[in-house]
C-alpha cells in the first residue's frame, strides 16, 4: 500500500485534502492525523473492520481498547448511556480538550472497537485539524496513537511515516503537536471517578469541577502485582531500544550518579544518552563522557518537557542509544503525566542517588 503524506496547514486547512481523509475513513480505510496531544491512528469507530485493522497497522494486542473521537458535543449521546452528570460537567470544563472519558457504551459501538468492553473511552479533541478531518470521516474515529506498539507516541508526521509507512492509506502532516503526551483519562463507570492515565488535564483541575477524583494506584508504582485499569496500561509501553535508568536524589547528586554510570557504560564499549534539563545539561557536557546529551528543556516549563520527551526517546532509538540515564521529575500536576512515561520507558527502573 501506498502512503500518502498531506501536508496541512493549520491557519489555513485544505478542505479539499481533508474531505479525501474523510473519504478514506468512510471506505473502511486508515487515515493518520494530528491531535493536540500526539498524532493518532484513524479508522472508522463504527466498522469492526476498520477497528481490526487498526489493530494490524499498529501491531497492537486486540483486547486493548480504542478511544472513539468525536467533533460535537452531543455525539456522545449516540455511543455511551448513561451520559452521566459527571461527565456534563468534564464536558463542559475541558472539551474540546485532551481529556478522554470512559462511560458504558450503546449498541452502535461495535466491541471490536472497545476491545471486548461494554465501556467506552471517548474523546473531544481541540486541534481545528482533527475535529475538521473528524466530521469529513463521519463523526465517530477510533483512534489509538499512530505508533507500532511498543514504540513512543508521535509528535510529528515523520515519526508516524517512520512507523506506519505503507500500512495505512494516508498521513495528514499538521506540524509537531502541542502537548506531547496522550489525553487523561478519567473513568466514570464506578463509583468514584478514576484516573486511568495522567495527562495535560490533572487531578487538580478535574477535583476543582468534581469534589472528588482517585489515581489509579498502578500509575506511578511499580508493583505489577497490581492490574491497572486501562488494558493499554499494563503493556511496556512508551519502550525505547536501549535501556534507560531514572536517577533520584538531589541534583548534585544525580549528576554526579548519572557522570559516573556513563562514565562505566562508556568503558564497556556501550553508546551511551543522557536525558538532562536546560538548567544541568553543562555539567554532563564537561564530565560525563555520554556520546549525546540531550535536554527536554526547563524544569520551569513543564509544558516544554511533556512536549519533548517522546521525541528525545525516539532520537536515542534512531542513534542506537544503548543505555541511557535519566533525571526525574516532580510527580505532581503535569508532572506526573511525565513521570507517568518516563517510568513505563524505564520499565521502572529508577536508582536513589
Ligand atoms: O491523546 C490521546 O488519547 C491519543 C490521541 C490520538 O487521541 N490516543 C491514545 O490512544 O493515546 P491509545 O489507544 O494509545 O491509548 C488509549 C488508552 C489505552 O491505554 C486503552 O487501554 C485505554 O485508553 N482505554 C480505551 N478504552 C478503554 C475502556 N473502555 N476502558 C478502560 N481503558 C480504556
Ligand atoms: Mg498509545
Amino acid at each position: 500500500m501506498k502512503t500518502v503524506l498531506e501536508t496541512i496547514d493549520r491557519e489555513r486547512p485544505d478542505a479539499e485534502a481533508l474531505r479525501r481523509a474523510g473519504e478514506i475513513i468512510r471506505r473502511g480505510g486508515l487515515v493518520a492525523f494530528p491531535t493536540e496531544t500526539v498524532y493518532g491512528l484513524g479508522g472508522d469507530a463504527l466498522n469492526p473492520e476498520s477497528s481490526r485493522k487498526i489493530y494490524a497497522a499498529k501491531g497492537r494486542p486486540s483486547d486493548n481498547p480504542l478511544i472513539v473521537h468525536i467533533c460535537r458535543w452531543e455525539d456522545i449521546y449516540q455511543i455511551a448511556e448513561p451520559v452521566t452528570e459527571a461527565a456534563c460537567r468534564l464536558a463542559k470544563a475541558f472539551w474540546p480538550g485532551p481529556l478522554t472519558m470512559i462511560l458504558n457504551k450503546k449498541e452502535l459501538v461495535p466491541r471490536e472497537t472497545t476491545g471486548g468492553l461494554d465501556t467506552v473511552a471517548v474523546r473531544f479533541p481541540s486541534d481545528p485539524v482533527a475535529q475538521a478531518f473528524i466530521r469529513e470521516a463521519g463523526g465517530f474515529v477510533a483512534a489509538p496513537s499512530a505508533n507500532t506498539s511498543g514504540r513512543p507516541s508521535p509528535t510529528l508526521a515523520r515519526y508516524v511515516q517512520e512507523d506506519m509507512d505503507g500500512r495505512i492509506e494516508m498521513i495528514l502532516d499538521g506540524g509537531e503537536v502541542g502537548i506531547g503526551l496522550e489525553s487523561t483519562i478519567v473513568d466514570l463507570t464506578g463509583e468514584e471517578p478514576m484516573i486511568l492515565r495522567p495527562g495535560f488535564v490533572t487531578q487538580g483541575m478535574l477535583e476543582s469541577v468534581l469534589e472528588h477524583v482517585e489515581t489509579d494506584r498502578t500509575i506511578l508504582d511499580a508493583d505489577c502485582r497490581l492490574r491497572p485499569k486501562a488494558p493499554g496500561m499494563r503493556y511496556r509501553h512508551y519502550a525505547p531500544r536501549g535501556q534507560l535508568t531514572i536517577v533520584e536524589g538531589s541534583q548534585e547528586a544525580v549528576i554526579a550518579g548519572i557522570c559516573d554510570r556513563s562514565r562505566q557504560a562508556k568503558a564497556k564499549g556501550q553508546r551511551v544518552g543522557i536525558i538532562a534539563t536546560d538548567e544541568t545539561a553543562a555539567f554532563y557536557r564537561a564530565d560525563s563522557g555520554a556520546d549525546r546529551i540531550k535536554s527536554v528543556g526547563s524544569r520551569a516549563d513543564e509544558a516544554a518537557v511533556g512536549r519533548s520527551l517522546y521525541r528525545i526517546l525516539r532520537e536515542f532509538d534512531d542513534e542506537e542509544t544503548d543505555v541511557m540515564f535519566s533525571e526525574s521529575f516532580s510527580d505532581s500536576g503535569f508532572g506526573q503525566a511525565i513521570m507517568n512515561r518516563l517510568l513505563k520507558a524505564a520499565g521502572h527502573h529508577v536508582e536513589q542517588v
